[in-house]
C-alpha cells in the first residue's frame, strides 16, 4: 500500500535534440513516499528541501497524477510525500523528476495498469505547469531510463535508445536558477533551412554512434546551432566550461536542459572524472559555487 522511489534527474535536449532527445542520471534525483489513502484524489502530504506548493493542481506532481487518475476508476486516493534534492530551475529536470515519480509510483501501487511509456503522456502534464510547455524529453528518460527519443509529439511516440558501455556524463550545476519559461520566451520560434539541416544531420549522427558505440561520431554529432547561441549567455563561463572540458577528452558538452546547468558525455569514468576537475577549476576560478556530478549511462 506504500512505495518508495528514487526519482532521477535527466538531461534534455543533448545539445542537438532540443525537446526531443534526453538521458537519465541514476545516481542524482529526489526520493517519493507515495501511498493509498481512503480519501479519493491526489494530496501531497509532505515536501522536503524545497519550497514547492502543496496544493494538488499547482504542484507538477499532483497534477501529473491527476491526469493519470482522470483516465482509470479507483475506490481509493493517494498520498504523496516529496523529498527533494534536484534544484528548481537547475536544467536537470526537478519538475520531471517529481511528475514521473508520481506517477510511477501509482502506477506500482494500482499493479501497473500503464507501461512507463504510457506514463510519459501523463507526465508531460507537470512539465506544462511547471514550464507552460507540455515537452517530453525529460519525462521519458526518467521513466524509462538510458536515452531516450521523442520521435514525435502528436500522436506520442518515444523510443529508448541504447547506450554504448562505458557511456557517462558530468554535469556541473552553477548555483543560480534558471526558470525554464524564461530560457524557453528567448528562443525564436523560426529557423533557417540551412540550420535545420545542420541540426537533423547531427541528431542522426547522434543516434547512429550511440547505436554503434562509435563514440567520435556521438562527439562530432553534439552540436547544437540553433538554441545554444541563444541561451549560453545566460550562463556563467558557458564558452570555458565548454573548452576546458572538450580539452581534457570530452567527447561533446552542451547545456543541460533549459539550464544553467552544463553537461559533458565522456567515454569511461576516468575521462568524465577528469572532464568534472577542470569544470570545477573554471567556477572556483570565479568564485561561483556550484555542485557536480558524474553518472554512467546505462
Ligand atoms: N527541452 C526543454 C527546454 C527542457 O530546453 O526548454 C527543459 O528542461
Amino acid at each position: 500500500n506504500e512505495i518508495k522511489l528514487f526519482a532521477p534527474g535527466t538531461i534534455a535536449n543533448l545539445s542537438c535534440g532540443f525537446d526531443i532527445l534526453g538521458l537519465c542520471l541514476d545516481n542524482v534525483g529526489d526520493e517519493m513516499i507515495i501511498r493509498k489513502s481512503n480519501q479519493k484524489g491526489i494530496r501531497i502530504t509532505k515536501i522536503v528541501g524545497a519550497d514547492l506548493p502543496f496544493e494538488t493542481e499547482k504542484n507538477v506532481a499532483g497534477v501529473a497524477a491527476l491526469a493519470m487518475l482522470e483516465t482509470i476508476e479507483t475506490g481509493f486516493g493517494f498520498e504523496i510525500e516529496i523529498y527533494k534534492n534536484i534544484k528548481a530551475g537547475s536544467g536537470i529536470g526537478s519538475s520531471a523528476a517529481s511528475s514521473a515519480g508520481a506517477v510511477f509510483g501509482i502506477n506500482e501501487l494500482l499493479g501497473r495498469p500503464f507501461t512507463n511509456k504510457e506514463l510519459v503522456q501523463f507526465a508531460m502534464q507537470g512539465e506544462k505547469l511547471a514550464s507552460g510547455s507540455a515537452h517530453a524529453d525529460n519525462v521519458a528518460p526518467a521513466l524509462l531510463g538510458g536515452f531516450t527519443l521523442v520521435r514525435s509529439y502528436e500522436p506520442l511516440d518515444i523510443i529508448k535508445i541504447k547506450s554504448p558501455d562505458e557511456m557517462f556524463a558530468t554535469v556541473i550545476h552553477p548555483q543560480i536558477e534558471l526558470r525554464t519559461s524564461d530560457a524557453r520566451s528567448i528562443l525564436k520560434q523560426n529557423i533557417s533551412l540551412k540550420s535545420a539541416i545542420v541540426q537533423w544531420g547531427n541528431v542522426g549522427g547522434l543516434i547512429a554512434g550511440l547505436y554503434t558505440n562509435d563514440y567520435e561520431l556521438i562527439g562530432r554529432s553534439l552540436h547544437d546551432e540553433i538554441v545554444e547561441p541563444l541561451r549560453s549567455i545566460l550562463i556563467p563561463a558557458f564558452d570555458l566550461v565548454k573548452k576546458s572540458a572538450i580539452e581534457n577528452g570530452a567527447l561533446g558538452v552542451g547545456i543541460s536542459g533549459s539550464g544553467p546547468s552544463i553537461f559533458a558525455l565522456s567515454k569511461g569514468k576516468e575521462t568524465a572524472e577528469k572532464v568534472a576537475k577542470v569544470m570545477c577549476e573554471v567556477y572556483d576560478g570565479i568564485n561561483l559555487p556550484y555542485e557536480i556530478h558524474v553518472s554512467k549511462i546505462n
